[in-house]
């Protein structure tokens, strides 16, 4: 199955080349594909702010290249280089607040950067530790995708109708995706009758990412309107809602996009199964429930606006652009150390003393 996804695979959204980091700019999609070049970190902290690159994964992946653009300018100017570095730590950590992809990386660069004594090692020593971070998302992907193809498979042994929302595809990671990782692979596996992809307001990442690398791919995908998910679960005999995460607390509930926690509950009154696919490093041990996740509320012309067109009223908006799924909602959160199925604090805690499987 690993042969066959990185076989099949042809989007990627993230490239470090000649000292640059390089964004697909994911607001342009589908209908262009244009390459961003970023050299510093300020103007990492900036993209991932404007949704150039978006997706958790995906910001933690810019942000640890963005501290490398930051140490190596910082290095270069001189003077108390490591105390002005975390000028850069600070902007990208607030360039958005709810993925904890973001600071996880920044950690891991921070470790680094404080093994590293000698000034000369520095930015050699952080360009591998961000490829690594690069690479690992991969990997963990290529492993999730596995585990949850199997997962269904479990379940049921023909074809079946899924649906997901927002983007948890390679856009939104490292490659191949969470989510989308396991729809590729249960595509692969001749699991995948039809995708029902959430349209997923305001961004519009459903139909303009995952529908698009869905139909890329060749899986048989179903654009629809956020509000029709209820309905569509009643009348399509639809199995399984598989989504992606921007961070999980250590009792298992999940903060994912929007309109998330709604699918769980229309999933858990019409008997489908609710899989969660995200890496460990969407996993915040640190918070005891979801309750404490930071939620990201956005400007609310995202609402009142179409294509910069104003379409509302002159009312007040409110504009938070991740909800929080209970635990208890959940069947299954997929990992790359392994699945945790009907998740409580005991086996989350479980989970996160394992090594990774791959
Ligand atoms: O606002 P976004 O597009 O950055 O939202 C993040 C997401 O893509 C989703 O919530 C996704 O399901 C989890 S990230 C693979």
């Amino acid at each position: 199955m690993r042969d066959e996804l990185l076989a099949a695979e042809k989007v990627k959204a993230i490239e470090w080349r000649d000292g640059t980091l390089f964004l697909l700019d994911q607001r342009l999609l589908p209908g262009e594909q244009v390459w961003l070049g970023h050299d510093s970190a300020v103007a990492v902290a900036q993209a991932i702010r404007d949704m150039v690159v978006r997706g958790a994964p995906a910001i933690g992946i810019a942000a640890a290249f963005g501290l490398l653009l930051g140490a190596r300018a910082r290095l270069a100017a001189g003077g108390d280089w490591r105390a002005a570095l975390e000028e850069d730590f600070r902007a990208l950590a607030a360039s958005r607040p709810t993925a904890v992809n973001l600071c996880w990386a920044l950690e891991r660069m921070r470790e680094r950067l404080q093994r590293v004594k000698n000034d000369g090692e520095v930015l050699a020593a952080l360009e591998a530790e961000a490829v690594g971070i690069l690479d690992s998302d991969r990997e963990a992907n290529l492993t999730m995708a596995q585990l949850g193809m199997e997962l269904i498979r479990k379940h049921q042994d023909g074809p079946q109708k899924l649906l997901t929302h927002c983007n948890a595809g390679a856009l939104a990671t490292g490659g191949f995706g969470t989510a989308l990782g396991v729809i590729r692979a249960a595509h692969l596996a001749g699991l995948v009758e039809r995708v029902y992809a959430d349209e997923t307001r305001p961004w519009l990442q459903g139909s303009r990412l995952t529908a698009w690398e869905l139909a890329g791919d060749g899986v048989p995908v179903s654009l629809n309107a956020d509000a029709a998910a209820a309905h569509l679960m009643k009348t399509e005999s639809i199995t399984w809602v598989i989504v992606g995460a921007d961070r999980i607390t250590a009792n298992g509930d999940v903060a994912n996009k929007i309109g998330t926690y709604q699918l769980a509950v229309n999933a858990m009154h019409h008997g489908l199964r609710f899989m969660v696919v995200a890496p460990s490093s969407t996993i915040d041990m640190s918070l005891e429930e979801g309750d404490d996740i930071p939620i990201e509320e956005r400007d609310g012309r995202e609402l009142l606006e179409l294509d910069g067109r104003r379409v509302a009223a002159e009312v007040a908006v409110v504009n938070p652009v991740f909800d929080v799924t209970p635990a208890d909602l959940i069947d299954a959160i997929v990992t790359e150390k392994g699945v945790v199925e009907r998740p409580d604090a005991a086996k989350m805690a479980k989970l996160m003393c394992r090594k990774r499987l791959h």
